[in-house]
């Protein structure tokens, strides 16, 4: 029983085979959890003087479908900018939002180093938004009523957050790099109307999306996992 369910794969893989079950796990673990671990925000090392191929990321958008949504509702939809003109007008705008509010989010920070790189980081990319090759906005129809109330953010944002992060794991693994960012949502309706998003659809982030410096991206520190989990009850 104990080696079937190991071949079914519902044991966790830091058990132990015995030696008279050669389990192995079905992905190479080496490779998913370096892709799981190092796939990092990326500003300072977006290479951007390399264009980044339409079938490239639209690979990752296809692999992106694979994630779930509320009530199977599958209600994704993706704003890609790769037209200088347009990159040149939102980086206009992403750079007054970034010059207004950075320095101010900074001040209001305890600062440690990981942090304070952090915001130099977020600034560069203000100064830079427009040259990065491709700017992609994850967008999600207004299935679930808007955001009111938390089931129905929950529902809503988890039925397109699940599929962003999947894009960029996608973009990561062919040697691309993005961003979460959600500092033009503070003019979502500046950049709908320049992109012409309908009312009823809702932006949820804006990824810069080029292919990246170097792929040798590390794991960053963590607080270990005992530290925030609980266990059958909350503990305080
Ligand atoms: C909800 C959310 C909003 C964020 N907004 C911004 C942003 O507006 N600008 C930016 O440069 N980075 C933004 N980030 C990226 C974070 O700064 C980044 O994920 C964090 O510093 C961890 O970096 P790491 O993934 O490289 O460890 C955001 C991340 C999240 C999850």
């Amino acid at each position: 029983m104990l080696l079937q369910r190991r071949r079914e794969g519902t044991l966790r893989t830091s058990i132990p085979p015995g030696p008279e079950t050669a389990w192995t796990p079905p992905f190479d673990l080496a490779v998913t959890d370096r892709l799981l671990t190092t796939t990092r925000a990326v500003r300072r090392r977006l290479d951007l003087s390399h264009p980044v191929e339409r079938e490239v990321v639209l690979d990752c958008i296809r692999l992106s479908q694979q994630a779930p949504t509320g009530s199977n509702t599958q209600g994704w939809a993706w704003l890609l900018v790769d037209d200088p003109e347009k990159r040149r007008s939102l980086g206009e705008l992403y750079r007054e939002l970034a010059e207004a509010n950075i320095p101010q989010a900074r001040q209001s920070h305890t600062m440690d180093a990981q942090t304070a790189r952090v915001y130099d980081s977020a600034e560069w990319l203000g100064r830079h938004l427009a040259e990065v090759p491709l700017l992609a906005i994850p967008c999600i129809r207004e299935e679930f009523g808007g955001p009111s109330g938390n089931a129905t953010a929950a529902a809503m944002y988890g039925s397109i957050l699940p599929a962003a992060w999947s894009f960029q794991l996608a973009l990561r693994s062919r040697g691309l790099g993005s961003a979460w960012t959600t500092l033009h949502l503070f003019r979502e309706k500046e950049f709908a109307e320049l992109l012409g998003i309908p009312a009823g659809i809702l932006q949820v982030a804006l990824l810069p999306v080029a292919y990246t410096k170097g792929t040798d991206f590390k794991a960053a520190k963590r607080r270990p996992p005992e530290s925030i989990t609980h266990w059958n009850h909350w503990q305080a």
